[in-house]
């Protein structure tokens, strides 16, 4: 199994190679996580609950202001390049790459008229990309903190993970939810983040799976589907015509008592069995959000494991945007005695999170690993996740 870098060497790397590229020493270091989402996926564009965890692994960055109004980046998993821009002339669309998730919380930050000026910048991020692990959001909030802190913006966790979201929707042009965002910034060591993505109203969970004898376990697929982003934005907007067809603001709206009444009104109104299972599944998974939360608040953290399960089962059949890698890794787990799996992240490849018990740890990882080599699918990644903490200064 593979672990993440010690933080103190990853930071050091990060802070030495600045100082490699750019000649001079940075004003300081900051550090943003990935995360894994623990149950609640699909939901934070519908005004939904979510409960992510924050990664071990992180975006770490290097940053010097200048005065002159040019941005510099650098990425340590890039090409080598520094990508040169004018703070002036960023326009949306006007980046690619890599590039464009700092640029763009640059622009964000910039049009919502906080004076943030040039910069050099060295990202160093171990979190695995393309791995449904909110790399992205990694990237996007590390520089938000670090501008935050050296401009003196004075804005809080949520209001920084918001403006991440604006530069990834309106900047990169990728229609996400709030969800990975406030992860980077708001989780905090030992627990999950129970969010509300209508308000941004949250709370720490304790999820002391030690405790329990119990690990969290990442299986990366390292499988990421074409058609993703596609089906992604297509998801969304089904679930928004659902909504708008059942007159509520967002399906968040439809309480699960009320389900059966809203699926018949759905099919009155014409609506395809697609388009209503969407609305099973937003409206289930919201409702197994609040049963993991209730199970982690009083202490059955063992129980929470056939609702993962259950929520992959809605994902795979209802939402679908699982894949047969993911269903394969899945049901591997389970079969080798997880206490529950569940794809997580946007789907169509990248990640499954498993429940599992201690001694089980390595059984599990061997599983999958031995079905996935049955199947002629590359080797999987797989390392346990301890919840960390939200985005920081390091120096
Ligand atoms: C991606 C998006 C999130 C969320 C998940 C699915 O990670 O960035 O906003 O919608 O997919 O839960």
């Amino acid at each position: 199994m593979t672990t993440a870098a010690t933080a103190a060497t990853h930071a050091e790397r990060t802070a030495k190679d600045f100082t490699v590229h750019y000649g001079a020493d940075p004003d300081g270091l900051w550090a943003a996580p990935g995360r894994v989402n623990l149950i609640g996926e699909h939901t934070d564009y519908n005004d939904g609950f979510v409960l992510p965890v924050a990664l071990p692994h992180a975006a770490v960055a290097a940053v010097r202001r200048r005065d002159d109004g040019v941005l510099r980046l650098h990425s340590a998993q890039g090409d080598g390049a520094v990508v040169t821009l004018d703070v002036a002339g960023l326009t949306p669309g006007g980046v690619q790459g890599w590039a464009a998730y700092p640029a763009g919380v640059v622009w964000a930050l910039r049009e919502a008229g906080h004076p943030v000026g040039g910069a050099d910048v060295h990202i160093d991020s171990d979190v695995p990309t393309g791995a449904g692990l909110s790399s992205s959001a990694a990237l996007e909030c590390v520089v938000a903190v670090a501008c935050n802190d050296l401009w003196q913006l004075g804005l809080g966790a949520a209001q920084l993970a918001v403006l991440a979201q604006r530069a990834e929707n309106a900047f990169v042009g990728v229609p996400c939810g709030v969800m990975d965002q406030m992860a980077s910034t708001c989780c905090a060591a030992g627990g999950a983040l129970f969010l509300d993505t209508r308000d941004l109203s949250q709370r720490q969970v304790p999820l002391d799976l030690a405790g329990a004898g119990l690990r969290l376990l990442v299986l990366d697929t390292r499988v990421k589907h074409d058609l993703a982003d596609g089906a992604y934005a297509e998801r969304r907007a089904g679930c928004e015509r659902a909504a708008e067809l059942l007159g509520v603001r967002a399906l968040r709206d439809v309480p699960q008592s009320l389900l059966p009444q809203a699926l018949e009104r759905l099919e009155q109104l014409g609506a395809d069995a697609e388009l209503r299972a969407l609305v099973r599944h937003v409206v289930t998974e919201d409702a197994r959000v609040e049963q993991v939360v209730a199970l982690l608040d009083g202490g059955d953290l063992r129980a929470v494991g056939p609702v993962l399960t259950a929520g992959h089962a809605s994902l795979r059949d209802d939402f679908r945007v699982s894949c047969v890698e993911t269903d394969l890794a899945v049901a591997a787990a389970v079969e080798a005695g997880a206490l529950g799996a569940r794809m997580t992240g946007g789907g169509f490849g990248g990640s499954v999170v498993a429940l599992v018990a201690d001694d089980g740890t390595e059984r599990v990882a061997a599983a999958v690993a031995d079905a996935f080599a049955a199947a002629g699918y590359g080797a999987p990644r797989a390392f346990t996740a301890v919840p960390g903490d939200g985005a920081r200064r390091l120096a």
